[in-house]
């Protein structure tokens, strides 16, 4: 299992790995899923996306050309960090959801100029991504203490080690990964982030804001089909774990733009009736054919929305900056 190699490796890297999400270590993911595909209209949550095989898809779509979304952000942090990393003073990063954790670079590069830089947090999960961007990392910046932590946002952020003493913690949560949680969920997240922090730490977030429709849909729905095929990666990430027989291509990749809730929504159609025998999840599933199960959200901002959720968490807004399009902003929020 993933988990004995992990430990074996550990021993002899400088980096650390603590994995919370080890097959059957995590029953109440499983339950879930269970109950979400049995739900109408069934639903899978976007934590399934990430297998190997997903993390890479995912760092594909980054790179397309229609998902201005990385190149906006990580351009925003180019521009903007050494700024923040002056005002915060961290001393170490926290980063929620990291994946490739490649624009992680622009923060940990401010904060080493800063002097500043001791200890780098990944929380993912994904062990795969934490493990592959653990050890680059502590290549490109020698003396820095990596400790990732593989688990489920909604569930182990606990597992964070605590902070260190006389030091200054940066919490950081980009990719708009906020948006891919439902508007209660998202309330939760930005509380529970809140509470990774101690009086002078601060939260940099991440957020695509509400814009032109057509740009988003785009983004989404790419013309090489690198999203669809991250879309349909899910089906293949389930049959493996739970001994399923789906065929991931009799599912058409569908993407919608909800303008009341100020959402794009991912659905996979069923483009023939598909039965899926799910062993392992004590399931059989009928899909009629046409009938859609849906695969994730991805909500849009406006600096008020951002700021409210900031408020309700007990957190101040100090900065924000969007790129001159008015697509994507980055935001940090201190605690008094
Ligand atoms: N921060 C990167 C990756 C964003 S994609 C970027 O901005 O490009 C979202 C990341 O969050 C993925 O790496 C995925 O593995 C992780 N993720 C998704 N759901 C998660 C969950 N429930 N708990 C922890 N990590 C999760
Ligand atoms: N946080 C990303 C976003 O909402 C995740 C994402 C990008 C995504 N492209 C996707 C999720 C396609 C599912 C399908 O933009």
């Amino acid at each position: 299992m993933t988990t004995t190699t992990t430990t074996i490796q550990m021993a002899v890297r400088p980096w650390r790995l603590d994995c919370h999400v080890a097959a059957g270590d995590d029953q109440r993911a499983v339950d879930e899923l269970r109950q979400s595909l049995s739900a109408t209209p069934p639903t899978i949550s976007p934590r399934w996306f990430y297998d190997d095989a997903g993390c890479a898809l995912f760092e594909r779509i980054t790179g397309l050309a229609e998902y201005y979304q990385t190149r906006t952000e990580e351009a925003l942090l180019d521009a903007r960090m050494d700024a923040v990393i002056e005002a915060v003073h961290p001393t170490e990063l926290v980063e929620i959801g990291s994946g490739a954790a490649t624009k992680t670079r622009a923060i940990l590069g401010a904060m080493a100029r800063a002097d500043g830089l001791h200890r780098y947090i990944p929380f993912d999960i994904s062990p795969g991504a934490i493990a592959r961007s653990a050890s680059a990392l502590a290549v490109a910046y020698p003396g820095l203490r990596v400790h990732g932590i593989a688990g489920d946002f909604s569930r182990h952020l606990g597992k964070i080690p605590r902070r260190q003493a006389g030091g200054t913690r940066l919490v950081a949560f980009l990719g708009s990964t906020l948006g891919n949680l439902e508007p209660a969920q998202r309330r939760l997240m930005v509380r529970r982030l809140a509470r990774l922090l101690a009086p002078g730490d601060a939260l940099l977030m991440g957020t695509d804001l509400a814009h032109d429709p057509a740009v988003l849909m785009r983004a989404y729905d790419d013309a090489p089909g690198v999203t669809a095929e991250f879309n349909r990666n899910i089906i293949r990430h389930i049959n493996r774990a739970f001994e399923g027989d789906a065929d991931p291509d009799a599912f058409i990749h569908e993407a919608i733009w909800n303008t009341r809730a100020s959402r794009i929504e991912m659905h996979l159609r069923a483009s023939r009736p598909i039965d899926w025998d799910l062993p392992g999840l004590d399931l059989r599933l009928h899909v009629p054919e046409g009938r859609t199960i849906r695969t994730e959200i991805s909500c849009k901002f406006t600096l008020d929305g951002v700021a409210a959720l900031y408020a309700d968490a007990g957190l101040r807004l100090t900065t924000w900056d969007e790129d001159a399009l008015g697509r994507y902003a980055i935001s940090v929020a201190v605690k008094d």
